[in-house]
């Protein structure tokens, strides 16, 4: 039962759960109009510190899309937090309000932080600092789905910022839940998986390298990610890693004909524009799906997933 629950990181929830809102998204995406007043009367608090277009956008087209409304900010400087507001006094006044919360914010650990003080307002993740996304998840899990047929015996590729991409922290953890999958992780050394995500890993279900060439021809997946510049310390340190990975048309020739290549966007130069027309590039599919998901999500928090 996920009426009422906080979705802060992908494993507050069992797979039978995950599996129960890819199903749910499945059958909004077969009859959108079914599930077009679930969310009549209900509101959702979008609270955005952090920049975002499909994270934020989705989210309140996926509430509009089930009837229901939205109120927030995406510019933290026109709440009462300019003023000094705690975010705990923040949220228990948002609760007063909504039925259901959205947070990003660049610090890791907020969403947890603040779930503590909403009573009965379910609480989403949207993206805290480089911690966790695991709404980026649940899209990523229903483009594999959609696109592979299950989640399960893949071998993933991971290229780019590894240290930094909280989209890949919770997608790796996640997808190490499923049925032999395997994890090829690509990045400088500089930004290698942290330790705190291989150390949910059996040694034997990853290799590391730099070279994306060498390994490409061996992937399902091709999951890139972006040099996060909001993270580094060090502008320079930014500038010499930003475009050490660059797919194009040239790399691809080497990748499996049905390998998909997947990326959380937004995009910087780490895909090529040429590599967009490719069958096998489905970013901006899972952008879409991104916007199904979070309508089951919100329908199955809110506990109205039966359609009118
Ligand atoms: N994938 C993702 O989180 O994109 P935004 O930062 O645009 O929301």
């Amino acid at each position: 039962m996920l009426k009422g629950r906080h979705l802060i990181e992908p494993g507050d929830f069992s797979l039978d759960e995950i599996e129960s809102i890819m199903q749910l998204a499945d059958n909004i995406i077969a009859n959108p109009e079914g599930y077009s007043l679930v969310c009549k009367g209900k509101l959702l608090a979008s609270l955005f510190y952090e920049p975002s277009t499909r994270t934020r956008f989705s989210f309140e087209a996926a509430m509009l899309r089930l009837g229901g409304e939205i109120i927030g900010f995406d510019d933290p400087s026109n709440s009462s937090v300019s003023k000094g507001e705690s975010l705990g006094d923040t949220i228990r006044t948002i609760e007063c309000y909504s039925d259901i919360a959205v947070i990003r914010h660049p610090r890791e650990g907020t969403a947890r932080l603040v779930s503590k003080f909403a009573k009965e307002m379910p609480i989403i993740n949207a993206g805290d600092g480089g911690h966790e996304h695991p709404t980026q998840t649940l899209t990523d899990l229903l483009t594999i789905r959609k696109f592979k047929g299950g989640c399960d015996h893949h071998v993933v590729g991971v290229c780019g910022d590894l240290l930094f991409g909280r989209t890949i922290h919770s997608l790796v953890k996640m997808l190490n839940r499923y049925q032999g999958v395997k994890f090829v992780f690509i990045s400088p050394k500089e930004l290698r998986m942290p330790e705190n995500i291989l150390g949910h890993l059996d040694a034997h279900v990853y290799t590391e390298t730099d070279n994306l060439d060498e390994v490409i021809g061996d992937l399902d997946i091709l999951y890139m990610s972006r040099v996060q510049r909001e993270r580094f310390v060090s502008e320079e340190e930014y500038l010499r890693l930003k475009n050490y990975y660059v797919l194009d048309k040239k790399k691809m020739k080497n990748a499996k004909a049905d390998m998909i290549v997947m990326h959380p966007l937004p995009r910087v130069n780490e895909i090529a524009t040429e590599v967009d027309d490719d069958p096998r590039a489905v970013y901006f599919n899972q952008a879409k799906y991104g916007m199904y998901v979070r309508m089951a999500l919100i329908a199955k928090l809110l506990g109205v997933e039966d359609k009118k």
